[in-house]
């Protein structure tokens, strides 16, 4: 079984493309803790981890959800973990071993199109198409290695370095005060039905943030239809980033 977690679709079309090339089944984290996926039958000998670095360590809900008894106590023989960014992902892998109770038996990092846009400028069309076609390439590697059982345990010191120093930042960044829609937003509900986390509810036909803290994952940021979601003032005059848009229209 393969499990995903993904805010602009870089790790679930990842976790679709390795479930196809190893014939196992792949299925959304945040789907089964809302509820939308009850049960979901896979390889029980294989189990595998896919999602995006966030400030060099896991996202909250994949942490979670490794640390949960019920997943710990039935991983398969052989587990995988396939961590997307846009740069590096430091040493994550760590992260993951540590709430799993053990190390992943392959740990690769993929290099993917940058989606945060609340600290930098997202790839453009043109790097994105390029990074996917090179992560479309190394995937059947990784498909390769995962039906092989192969196995690559990355570490370095100064990998655990970074994620020590970066990830409290992540804590601090997935607070929800600095949300807000702008006057562009139609009250069109998009946020709300897309968002991993359950943190967005339209009330007055307006997105409120109705959590304290979410994933921080920038779906409704940018995957908003109008581009009318900021987080402060840094997200305004920057550009949006999300898998399916990449393609449109050719
Ligand atoms: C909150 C947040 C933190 C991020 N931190 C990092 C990082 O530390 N290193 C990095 O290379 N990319 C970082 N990224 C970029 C994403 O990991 C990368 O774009 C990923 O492929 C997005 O996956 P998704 O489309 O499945 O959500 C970050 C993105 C977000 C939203
Ligand atoms: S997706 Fe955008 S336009 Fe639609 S309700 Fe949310 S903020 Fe408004
Ligand atoms: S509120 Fe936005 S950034 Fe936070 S988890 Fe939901 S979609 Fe992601």
């Amino acid at each position: 079984m393969i499990y995903y977690f993904s805010g602009t679709g870089n790790s679930r079309f990842a976790a679709q493309k390795l479930a196809v090339l190893t014939q196992d089944k792949s299925v959304n984290i945040a789907s089964i803790y809302n509820g939308t996926v009850k049960s979901v039958e896979g390889k029980s000998d294989v189990t595998g981890f896919v999602f995006p670095v966030y400030y060099s360590g896991l996202p909250e809900m994949v942490k979670r959800f490794a640390s949960n008894p019920q997943i710990k106590d039935n991983l398969g023989e052989y587990v995988f973990c396939v961590i997307t960014c846009g740069g590096d992902t430091a040493a994550a892998d760590k992260q993951l071993a540590k709430a799993l109770g053990r190390e992943p038996d392959l740990s690769v990092s993929l290099r993917m199109p940058d989606n945060y846009v609340i600290a930098y400028e997202p790839s453009s069309a043109e790097e994105a198409r390029e990074r996917l076609e090179k992560a479309n390439a190394k995937l059947d590697k990784i498909a390769e290695a995962i039906n092989q059982h192969g196995v690559y345990i990355r570490s370095s010191f100064k990998k655990n370095l970074v994620t020590t120093f970066m990830y409290p930042l992540y804590g601090l960044f997935r607070t929800t005060l600095l949300y807000k829609a702008d006057s562009k937003c139609n009250g069109c509900g998009f946020c709300e039905k897309i968002c991993p986390d359950k943190a967005i509810e339209i009330k007055n036909g307006r997105p409120v943030w109705v959590h304290k803290k979410c994933q921080h994952c920038t779906a409704c940021i940018n995957r908003c239809p109008q581009k009318a979601i900021q987080f402060g003032f840094s997200t305004k005059k920057r550009g949006r980033y999300y898998i399916a848009d990449i393609n449109k229209g050719e």
